[in-house]
């Protein structure tokens, strides 16, 4: 079963290492975190598969990588300068600051009617190019890759010679001063994204939204996210962004916070190659752009069945890694129990629940919020016993939790528990998975045993089509649990019988069933399962 709460990804994320707050040890930086070791290489898989799907797998591709800085002129001519903006309220009680659309008439902080007027904000962050910041160097840190493709279209149409239709994938960093950033890697301040620009015809451009709809829908379910996880939203006319004819917003059912975008696909009209393009009265544009008086190039295309220059429409699909990250967490995530724990230990560990939040409820300690998510998270926990009991790790970090006395003989009857009837798996397609093979010695102190488990591990790694690693700091049965627990799709244990036939067990994350396998025979048993 996925994830059913956030936390349950958050505290996952926390406690392995695939996701730390930035900048923590000076308090942090809100809507900004950093990918720890495991997290750098589930985020670098998703994006290889991402690019391996949209560039290397079709033949009317090519791949940019633009600088995140750019002329200032990119982002006037964008149209982002005057409408990227947020409308924002500020609470005059708190001082806290909304998005205006997310405040129903009272401050979500304290409840206070006493809010101003919204006003628009602009979610461009800037700096300054150079050592004087004067109107010269003023600079914005791009808010989407897409516009470093558009500029771009003249130069790569001249070095590749495309002809309509082909498209110009980029994965690059984007920054938004979001007002509220919120949860998690949901909605931050600085993210990765995937986008595509895609040129065609003008006219042709509805079959092509289908098709890149079909293509899109097809990707996310190859990465592990069931296409009945994924609505459409055909975002209603008045909705849409100031370039758009018309997007479909693929909406991921995340735990907590329900179906949200974690994928748009626009139909960009030729808004955006008209507004970069000098000479634009004589280009035929259709959509309505600002005169541009900079732009040194006609961004057009020359189409040899007419005769005649035109400017290409496009099709945008546009995801962030993040989110996709958490999908994929989210997908993957799975808490299983592995055998019935006995009765009377449940029972103990449903009355320490019980007396938790019986103090939880009458704690002055912490604060109405965090009472009330704990009693909340405590009473689902509760009522979806035994199933539930790996949540109390989770419900013991909520905020506040850790002032309640109770916290610790509750997790004293619980973990132990836990750790011997359940296990939580990361079910990732094994191409996403951080590690691909971890490789233990049955006993640590046994060199000849240690000897080859490092043998074996070093030349999977070398083979350099996987990630392999070696652990001796635990009996076989945790080491087995801490890699189901980050998605480790193969263990390899070395015993007394590998020193004489050089076969070791490989045992499969999912079924937890193992086999025997010769060590001149891993690397191919494993890449033919990876
Ligand atoms: N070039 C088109 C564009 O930027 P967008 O819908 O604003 O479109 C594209 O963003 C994708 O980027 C979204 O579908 C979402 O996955 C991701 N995204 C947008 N804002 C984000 C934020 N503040 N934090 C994390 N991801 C975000």
């Amino acid at each position: 079963m996925p994830a059913t709460t956030m936390d349950q990804i958050v505290s996952l994320c926390k406690r392995r290492g695939f996701i730390f707050p930035s900048s923590e040890i000076y308090g942090g930086l809100q809507g900004l975190y950093d990918y720890g070791p495991l997290g750098v290489e589930l985020k670098n898989n998703i994006m290889q598969d991402w690019w391996r799907a949209n560039v290397y797998e079709r033949d009317d591709m090519e791949g940019l990588d633009a600088a995140i800085l750019m002329n200032r002129l990119v982002w006037k001519y964008s149209g982002h300068e005057d409408t990227f903006v947020d409308p924002l309220v500020d609470c005059r009680n708190c001082k806290s600051r909304w998005r205006a659309d997310h405040v129903k008439g009272k401050c979500p902080n304290c409840g206070s009617t006493d809010l101003t007027e919204p006003r628009p904000f602009n979610m461009m962050f800037k700096t300054a190019v150079g050592p004087v910041a004067d109107a010269e160097s003023f600079a914005y840190l791009r808010p989407e890759t897409a516009q470093g493709i558009f500029v771009n279209f003249a130069n790569v149409l001249a070095t590749t010679s495309r002809k309509l239709p082909f498209g110009i994938a980029q994965i690059g960093k984007g920054f938004r001063n979001e007002i509220n950033p919120r949860n998690f890697l949901f909605r931050v301040r600085e993210f990765d994204m995937m986008e595509i620009e895609y040129f065609v015809m003008p006219g042709t451009e509805d079959e092509w939204h289908q098709r890149w709809l079909d293509d899109r829908r097809a990707w996310w379910e190859s990465i592990g996210v069931p296409r009945e996880r994924i609505t459409i939203y055909d975002v209603p006319k008045d909705e849409l962004a100031h370039y758009s004819k018309r997007t479909y917003d693929l909406m991921y059912a995340y735990p907590d916070i329900g179906a949200q975008e974690i994928e748009g696909i626009a139909s960009r009209s030729d808004y955006d190659l008209g507004s970069h393009s000098k000479d634009q009265g004589s280009l035929g544009i259709q959509a309505r752009v600002n005169p541009n008086s900079h732009s040194t190039a006609r961004l057009t295309y020359f189409d040899t069945a007419t005769n005649r220059h035109l400017v290409p429409f496009v099709i945008e699909p546009s995801a962030g890694v993040g989110r996709c990250f958490l999908a994929v967490l989210s997908e993957a995530y799975d808490e299983q129990m592995v055998k019935a724990p006995p009765p009377e230990k449940l029972a103990a560990v449903a009355d320490a629940l019980a007396a938790f939040l019986k103090s939880v409820g009458k704690s002055e300690k912490i604060s109405a919020n965090a009472r009330d998510a704990i009693l909340d998270r405590g009473q689902t926990i509760a009522a979806g016993l035994p199933d539930a009991l790996p949540q109390i790790e989770t419900l013991l970090a909520l905020p506040g939790a850790d002032q309640i006395e109770l916290g610790k003989k509750l997790r004293g009857q619980a973990q132990p528990l836990a750790d011997e009837h359940f296990r939580t798996v990361l079910h990732l397609k094994p191409d996403l998975a951080p590690i691909k093979a971890a490789v233990f010695p049955l006993k640590r102190n046994h060199d000849g045993l240690v000897a080859l488990a490092k043998d074996i591990r070093k030349g999977l790694q070398k083979s350099g089509r996987m990630r392999a690693i070696y652990d001796d700091t635990g009996a076989i049965g945790k080491l087995y649990r801490r890699q189901d627990e980050i998605g480790t799709p193969f263990c390899l244990t070395v015993d007394f019988q590998s020193l004489e036939d050089q076969t070791v067990t490989v045992r499969d994350r999912d079924t937890m069933a193992q086999e025997r396998v010769a060590v001149q025979e891993l690397e191919a048993y494993l890449e033919d399962r990876l």
